[in-house]
């Protein structure tokens, strides 16, 4: 394996703070296997599992998931109530191993679509893991980019509708208040597994100077070792956000 955390000079690499997670591959894995997608999928939460727990090792402290989209909704009906399913399963094994392992979980996405009892479970992990700070784990689901900054512009429009924002005080520092992600920090490393390179409505707003990284490993195959040499990768990079070396 690779020595993932080393730079060059064996000094510690600087880890990234906080990395977001394109889950991609779930229908390819089972396809090639002749299993329905859904077996993908369940083989996909196995990994999130494992995934989540190699995060304090590596020093990520932010891991950002993308669960569901808004367009995923146009999957089959089956496909739709299988993945409903394995989140409310999820949710219900998981917590107690969430809370004594550290994890404090939010959810992102607009949850007027979801089943009551999903949202209830969703408002249950999030409260009882509240006081938790070792890695802070957020799931989005029924998430959608452009869909998040639309509901952003919305409730900031009432906020100035109602006297409370004035126009000339919005910029770039303003809106993000308004954002799902609003007490999360920008993702410092987007990665996509599956081969696809595109970004698919994820963060769009939040993702301006991240890193992305493209890996071809199928998300049921992304081990915690390969994570962490996708982890070790950031620490060479030269980040800029638009300024020039010195
Ligand atoms: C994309 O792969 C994956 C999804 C739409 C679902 C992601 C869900 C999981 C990993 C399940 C568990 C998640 C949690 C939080 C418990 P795809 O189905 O589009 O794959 P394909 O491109 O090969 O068809």
């Amino acid at each position: 394996m690779i020595d993932s955390m080393s730079g060059a000079d064996g000094a510690k690499a600087p880890a990234p703070n906080h990395v977001a997670i394109i889950m991609d591959g779930n229908g390819r894995w089972a396809q090639k296997r002749n299993r329905p997608r859904l077996v993908g999928h369940h083989a996909g939460a196995k990994r999130v599992r494992e995934i989540v727990r190699a995060c304090p090792d590596l020093d990520v402290k932010y891991l950002t998931i993308f669960a569901f989209s808004t367009e995923n909704w146009k999957r089959t009906q089956t496909e739709v109530a299988g993945l409903m399913k394995l989140f409310k399963r999820y949710i219900r094994r998981e917590a107690q191993n969430l809370l004594e392992e550290g994890v404090r979980v939010r959810f992102i996405g607009d949850r007027v679509r979801l089943e009551p009892a999903l949202v209830d479970l969703m408002d249950g992990l999030e409260l009882l893991t509240a006081d938790n700070d070792k890695v802070h784990l957020t799931i989005a689901l029924n998430y959608g980019g452009r869909d998040e900054v639309a509901r952003a512009a919305r409730r900031l429009a009432y906020d100035v509708a109602m006297g409370k924002l004035e126009p000339k005080s919005i910029c770039d520092e303003t809106f993000p208040k308004y954002l799902d992600t609003h007490v999360l920090p920008d993702p410092d490393l987007v990665i996509r597994t599956s081969g696809e390179a595109r970004i698919s409505n994820f963060l769009l707003w939040q993702s301006a100077y991240s890193e992305y990284e493209f890996i071809d490993t199928l998300w049921p195959d992304f081990t915690p070792d390969i994570f962490a040499q996708v982890v070790g990768r950031f620490g060479v990079r030269d980040r800029r956000f638009g300024a020039v070396p010195v």
